[in-house]
């Protein structure tokens, strides 16, 4: 077998077998086959695609290219990955609202990747938080809590570590079988039992329409199911950013006000985040959707999910005081607010652009060695549809680097679009939840 025949079958669009797939991944892994013979592979991948016995056998081999965690926790262990939003916090919502209702959330998660943010950046904003802990000592607050959010170690899936490099630059990221691959190997590894895939779709999304979103939820809860978990994917609205916050630490204080039930009943932070809730509560057995999503709403207005959130804080090393006391998390050093050049209906805000925006004043990395600022971002004081006065406040931008803020803020302003007739409706889904793929 050689690589050179590998690619060369790829080229011709003829399928791989398992063996010549493991050959591949362990290859690599090693560092016997070369970056560019890879790289050559991986294209040809893109444009023709691989079988789902493909996809199967190159998500399972890139798994097991390191630790198969089993997590000891004595119960039903659910876990939940979004594909990478603008805005999008309700890891910290889910996660508690999963534990109060008596499942086990052991949550590894990642850090910012391109415009969109990530959980653990987020919650390293909190005054002492530790996402480093080691593996006893997390799933010692996992039994505790119910949950608990670790950062992926190295020894995690390395396969994906080394292809995702690879795939950054050689534009080989937005495929679907290597997205499926590279999500589902970190997500078998982790060993859940119940695995929920939120799978973002619009304008702040890698999936930007529904028929690739769809493509790519299927190829997951696929894989899943093939690999013995209980699966669920939900198709949700990215076409605008989710909530009032992006950043870090003000996502962290939305995350709280959603808890302590101060988002209206119908924003569409709480709900994807209580159906992602239900979800996860269905592959554990609980009951069905609609009896999950009632058993997840009980558990966030009657204050017992906010409550694991304390705990989860206090075990990983946090200051719990910030539940109560947002004056801890420390106060961005400039500010720029933006105001309506008009009057009219806000129509539209641009997705990935106010990630990117949200990235440049420092909320994410621009290089690897980029540091975080934890209150830099963006607060939005009005939603996609609703009716704006001429000076009424926008937004506000935050950051601790007064450094191009001006430009920042002026290009800031492009995102917003506000016209003199409401068009919200025919621009965005009209439903926040798309779909949803069962696959248990
Ligand atoms: N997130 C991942 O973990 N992998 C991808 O390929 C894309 C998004």
């Amino acid at each position: 077998m050689t690589l050179y025949e590998i690619i060369t079958k790829k080229k011709h669009n003829a399928e791989l077998s398992t063996e010549e797939i493991e050959w591949v991944v362990a290859g690599f892994c090693r560092g016997d086959i070369p970056d560019y013979q890879m790289s050559a592979l991986l294209m040809a991948i893109c444009f023709n695609s691989l079988s789902d016995r493909e996809t199967a056998d190159l998500t399972m081999a890139m798994a097991y290219s390191g630790d198969m965690l089993k997590p000891e926790t004595g119960g039903f262990n659910a876990d939940k990955h979004s594909t990478g939003g603008v805005g999008d916090k309700t890891t910290l919502i889910t996660a508690p609202i999963a534990a109060a209702c008596g499942v086990f959330v052991p949550k590894m998660s990642g850090r910012g990747l391109g415009h969109t943010g990530g959980t653990i950046d987020k919650l390293e904003a909190i005054p002492g938080f530790r996402t480093d802990l080691p593996y006893e000592k997390f799933i010692a607050a996992v039994k505790k809590a119910g949950f608990a959010v670790a950062s992926q170690t190295g020894s995690l899936v390395p396969a994906d570590k080394k292809i995702y490099a690879l795939r950054n630059a050689t534009a080989t990221v937005d495929s679907i079988p290597l997205i499926c691959s590279s999500i589902m190997s970190k997500k078998l590894a982790t060993g859940a039992d119940g695995i929920v895939l939120d799978v973002k779709v619009g304008d702040g999304a890698f999936m930007k329409t529904t028929s690739e979103a769809e493509k790519l939820a299927e190829a997951m809860v696929r894989v899943g199911q093939l690999a013995g978990r209980k699966c669920s994917a939900v198709l949700t609205d990215m076409s605008k950013p989710l909530g009032k916050a992006v950043g870090n630490s003000i996502e962290i204080i939305e995350a709280i006000e959603t808890l302590k039930g101060n988002t209206p009943k119908d924003s569409p932070l709480r709900e994807i985040s209580l159906t992602l809730a239900a979800e996860m509560l269905v592959t554990a057995g609980k009951g069905d959707s609609e009896q999950c999503f009632a058993m997840a709403e009980k558990a966030l207005d009657s204050g017992a999910a906010l409550e694991r959130l304390r705990l989860m804080i206090e075990l990983q090393g946090g200051d719990p005081r910030v539940i109560d006391d947002y004056s801890l998390f420390g106060k961005a050093r400039f500010r720029r607010e933006i105001f309506a050049d008009r009057s009219g209906f806000l129509n539209g805000i641009a997705c990935e652009q106010t990630g990117l925006t949200s990235l440049r004043l420092g909320a994410g990395r621009l290089t690897k060695e980029s540091d975080i600022d934890p209150s830099a971002g963006i607060v939005f004081d009005k939603a996609v549809g609703e009716r704006v006065c001429k000076g009424e406040r926008l937004a506000a931008l935050m950051t601790s680097t007064e450094n191009g803020l001006d430009d920042i803020a002026e290009e800031f302003k492009g995102v917003f679009r506000i016209e003199e007739e409401n068009r919200a409706q025919e621009n965005f889904p009209k439903k926040n939840i798309i779909k949803i793929i069962k696959g248990y």
